[in-house]
């Protein structure tokens, strides 16, 4: 418990800092290694790996929570094991198992446990899992060998100010086609969303929403988010499309609106004229946890939810029960929750 001593958790941020050690497992010749703990944060690959040209890759993101009474509490790991593996499979690259991906996930935490922010200070633990494809390669076909890693690292809110209402603008761009890889976390689709990004941020925005890449009429995401909205008589609507990453963030908050709080729920088409429909808004992820929308402007026309600068109540009671799972305030729903030392 030592080198943490100068990080000041309240003022983070969303950044990178190195923590003591890093996860790396090879495959080759058709398997895994076991895999291991390494002090370094860098990698040496080949120049010819088809992840730095063929964009052969994809991540998983995820948070080591510190729990009020102690001990670390993941949450839903076996939720991005599973969608990692959907990745995988979608780029043709090896699957990980479920159980080496949540050992190795351990691993990599308790080793870095003194980063683990305290309990209460809003900060958490980042976790980053990776596959990447590597090895001598110039075909445009999948590597002959992968590497899995995993880092970690403090961060604080994702957007400034955490629970401050953010302020979107609908993008002309897409950030993935109709049946590309929009529902799978793979970098390509990042890597076409800087520029968008770029663009809103320049306009004061926060970040932009992404409407269906067919019709550009239904909403998809918000950045690095799913969007989810509060009707006016009370229930809670996200978007049902193929392109969009099924969050695993957005499947807990279905579920706590209908069992916990007796909402209705649908995931259904969310027309981006029909906004009137909402009282609350927001998007939600493991970084953008739930970030309440305050407006959204398409084009010319900009549309305010709730008061646009206060947050809704009901975003805020589900703020406060996804919050209290995480970090062992509130009973978490069977399997929801690895708990260890
Ligand atoms: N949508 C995109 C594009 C994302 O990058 C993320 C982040 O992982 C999400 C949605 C939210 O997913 P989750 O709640 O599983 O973190
Ligand atoms: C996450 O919420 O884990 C994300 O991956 C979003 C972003 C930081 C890429």
């Amino acid at each position: 418990m030592s080198n943490t001593a100068n990080l000041d958790w309240g003022n983070i941020g969303f950044s990178y800092s190195k923590t003591n050690a890093n996860y790396v497992s090879f495959w080759k010749d058709g398997a895994w290694d076991e895999g291991k703990l390494v002090k370094e944060n860098t990698l040496t690959i080949s120049m010819s790996s088809t992840a730095i040209h063929y964009g052969q890759q994809c991540f998983e993101g995820l948070k080591a929570y510190r729990r009020k009474n102690g001990t670390i509490g993941l949450f839903r790991a076996d939720q991005n094991a599973k969608r990692m593996q959907e990745s995988c499979r979608r780029l043709l690259m090896p699957e990980v198992p479920v159980e080496k991906f949540i050992e190795a996930v351990k691993l990599a935490v308790k080793a870095n446990e003194e980063f683990v922010p305290p309990y209460g200070s809003g900060a958490t633990l980042y976790i980053r899992p990776f596959v990447i494809g590597v090895g001598d390669n110039i075909s445009v076909r999948p590597a002959p060998e992968y590497i899995f890693c995993i880092f970690v690292t403090p961060v604080g809110p994702y957007y400034k100010g955490g629970m401050s209402m953010i302020k979107l603008v609908v993008s002309e761009y897409d950030r993935a086609a109709p049946y590309g890889t929009g529902a799978v976390k793979v970098g390509g689709n990042y890597a076409a969303s800087f520029l968008p990004h770029e663009l809103a941020a320049q306009e004061g925005y926060t970040d932009c929403v992404y409407l269906d890449p067919k019709t550009h009429t239904k909403i998809e995401e918000v950045g690095a988010a799913n969007f989810f909205g509060i009707t006016k008589d009370n229930v809670f609507v996200t978007p049902m499309s193929p392109s969009v990453l099924p969050s695993i963030t957005k499947n807990s908050l279905l579920y706590i609106s209908e069992k916990v709080f007796g909402m209705q729920v649908e995931e259904r088409d969310v027309y981006i004229n029909n906004l009137e429909e909402f009282a609350e808004a927001g998007a939600c992820g493991t970084a953008a946890v739930i970030s309440p929308i305050g407006s959204l402007t398409n084009g010319k026309k900009k549309f305010i939810f709730n008061s646009e600068t206060e947050v809704g109540p009901v975003t805020k009671t589900l703020y406060d029960h996804l919050i209290g799972i995480q970090c062992g305030e509130v009973e978490a729903p069977e399997g929801w929750i690895i708990e260890f030392e």
